[in-house]
């Protein structure tokens, strides 16, 4: 068997609204990786038509993610920056381990429920086996890590299974690696500014709820001071931060901007006001998040260079999936090849 290096995978979803929380969350992490992995990013537009998207505004969402890729930091030429729909190889992988994964195995995804709501029956097809998809796009190029925000950990655990149960059914021990969630950092899981209980989210109807990457400085700056906060002045202490959601999730993504420990910027607001967080936290976010902004906005207005990128991204991970799809066609006993 092939020697396996470590390698790196990872999506985002284009479907509008890309947020601080899927910065800080993944893309974020996506750059350091660079140093130590062979890496590729993926613009998962097949995953954002299992809820329809508009065609036009899915093109220029699929652009946009890519854009934030780049501007955040990802190299595109060192490694890899595709959108999924140019490599069948993914939809093919999908097939097979949708008849690899269980049926149970798909009711236990908690995403789901959420998405599909009350009214599951009116949910697509694709919804529902979306996370076999998730799968297709690691195991496809072997990978080994994969860096997301808390919230994709469940289906990191069933990439997981299905590696295994594949390697198993097919008696090829060790042929899919069993991939490694990285979820690091203060921020895993951002929550909205104008509930603590709840993910910052793309789909929140409420604008106030996130800081979107193409925020303008006082959107930025009015979206703080307006979050949620409790009557109470700032905890001093880690445990005072329990049943303190807003407390917490502020002081998180001001650990998080600033690239210090949580427990650092604890001491530092301890029994402080919120407003003097707020304060700061709009200066550190508009410093980080407006430059990568604006470099987001001059590459899509240049949409020819990213859709380069994209389709020279597409042939180089073209090669690397198809002689592993051509091992799989081959273990599964597709004749063809
Ligand atoms: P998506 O598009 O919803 O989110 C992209 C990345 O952002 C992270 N994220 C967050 N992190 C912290 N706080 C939040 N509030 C928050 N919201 C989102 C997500 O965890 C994710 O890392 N199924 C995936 C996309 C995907 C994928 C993959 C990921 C498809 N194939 C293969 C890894 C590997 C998704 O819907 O992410």
């Amino acid at each position: 068997m092939t020697q396996v290096k470590a390698r790196v995978l990872s999506g985002v979803q284009p479907t509008g609204n890309l947020h601080l929380g899927n910065y800080l969350g993944a893309i974020r992490n996506f750059v350091g990786l660079q140093q130590t992995h062979d890496c590729l990013y993926c613009v998962v537009d097949m995953h954002a038509i299992t809820v329809f998207q508009d065609p036009v505004e899915l093109a220029s969402n699929t652009r946009e993610v890519a854009a934030a890729f780049i501007a955040a930091g990802v190299d595109p030429k060192n490694h890899i920056v595709f959108n999924q729909a140019q490599v069948s190889q993914h939809a093919e992988l999908a097939w097979v381990l949708n008849c690899v994964a269980r049926m149970g195995w798909l009711n236990r995804m908690t995403q789901f429920k959420e998405k599909a709501g009350k009214d599951r029956e009116k949910a697509s097809v694709g919804l529902y086996v979306y996370p076999n998809l998730m799968a297709a796009d690691i195991l496809l190029y072997k990978a080994t890590h994969v860096p997301v925000g808390e919230d994709q950990k469940q289906h990191l655990e069933l990439a997981r299974d299905i590696a295994q149960k594949f390697n198993n059914d097919f008696n090829a021990p060790a042929f899919f690696p069993l991939p490694e969630p990285i979820i690091q950092g203060p921020a895993t899981r951002v929550m909205s500014l104008r509930d603590g209980s709840k993910k910052m989210s793309k789909s929140d109807p409420s604008d106030l709820s996130r800081i979107t990457m193409t925020d303008q400085a006082d959107d930025i700056a009015r979206k703080i001071r307006k979050a949620k906060t409790d009557p109470e002045a700032l905890p001093e202490t880690a445990d005072d931060l329990s049943g303190r959601p807003e407390a917490a999730n502020l002081l998180g993504l001001f650990a998080a901007l600033t690239d210090q420990p949580l427990s650092t910027v604890i001491g530092q607001f301890a029994g402080a006001p919120f407003s003097s967080l707020k304060e700061q936290l709009a200066e550190v976010a508009i410093e980080k998040i407006a430059p990568i902004g604006a470099e987001m906005k001059r590459l899509t207005d240049d949409p020819a260079t990213i859709d380069a990128i994209l389709a020279d991204g597409a042939d180089r991970a073209r090669a690397i999936a198809e002689p592993i799809m051509a091992e799989v066609r081959k273990r599964v006993g597709f004749l063809g090849n």
